[in-house]
């Protein structure tokens, strides 16, 4: 079984997405960490992120990176997003993550093109989101609860450019599948939002059968 979670950032597709391996048991792929490397990657090397082969070059990065907290900085997001709209990153990432998806025992995997690229024949596609306002605060909360404390504007500047700018890039924009179910978070508590996903899920996985 095949369980897609797309949105745009810190929607909460995140949690949702890790909440839903434990449930079902299976492997979660967090694909934006990819990207998020990549970002990282080109800019330690002096590169420039929107320079195509500068991005290319950062994509044969080591596994152990993934672990790097550096990733999930506030800096690192707006790198991803340079760096996720070349083909040639796109391209580089495919396989990897389309691997992750047909594995065996099954996966889930959370990102901006799950449901509609990486893998249109999942079994079950979520769109999550919510209001500017609660997403901003939300990674607000996130940041500061690492320690670093960002001007709460800011991070809401951060995320509409970032959607924006996912949103309308030729090759794999951030769209909802057509077959995905939309999963508005704005007014729910995690616990609340991690239940309707399940039902939501459970829903398509009897409409299969
Ligand atoms: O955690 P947050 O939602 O802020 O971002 P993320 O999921 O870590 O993704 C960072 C950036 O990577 C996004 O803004 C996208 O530009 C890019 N990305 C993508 O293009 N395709 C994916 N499947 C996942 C992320």
């Amino acid at each position: 079984m095949i369980i897609a979670v797309d949105g745009p950032a810190a929607s909460g597709k995140g949690t949702i997405a890790r909440a839903l391996a434990a449930h079902y048991g299976l492997p979660h792929l967090d694909t934006g960490l990819l990207y998020r490397a990549v970002g990282i990657g080109v800019a330690r090397a002096g590169g420039d992120p929107d320079d195509e082969a500068d991005a290319l070059a950062a994509c044969g990065f080591d596994i152990a990176l993934l672990g790097d907290p550096a990733l999930r900085s506030e800096e690192a997001g707006p790198l991803a997003s340079r760096v996720s709209r070349h083909h040639d990153v796109r391209a580089a990432l495919f396989e990897r993550q389309r691997a992750f998806a047909t594995q065996a025992t099954g996966a889930v995997l959370d990102g901006r093109d799950i449901g509609t690229v990486i893998a249109p024949d999942a079994d079950a596609k979520l769109f999550v989101t919510a209001s500017v306002a609660v997403r901003a605060q939300r990674r607000h909360d996130e940041l500061l609860a690492k320690g670093e404390d960002v001007d709460a504007a800011v991070i809401e500047a951060d995320l509409v450019a970032r959607d924006e700018r996912d949103a309308n890039r030729p090759e794999a924009p951030l769209r909802q599948a057509e077959d995905a179910d939309l999963l508005d978070t704005t007014d729910l508590s995690i616990g609340a939002a991690v239940q309707r996903a399940i039902a939501l899920v459970d829903a398509r996985l009897k409409d299969r059968t």
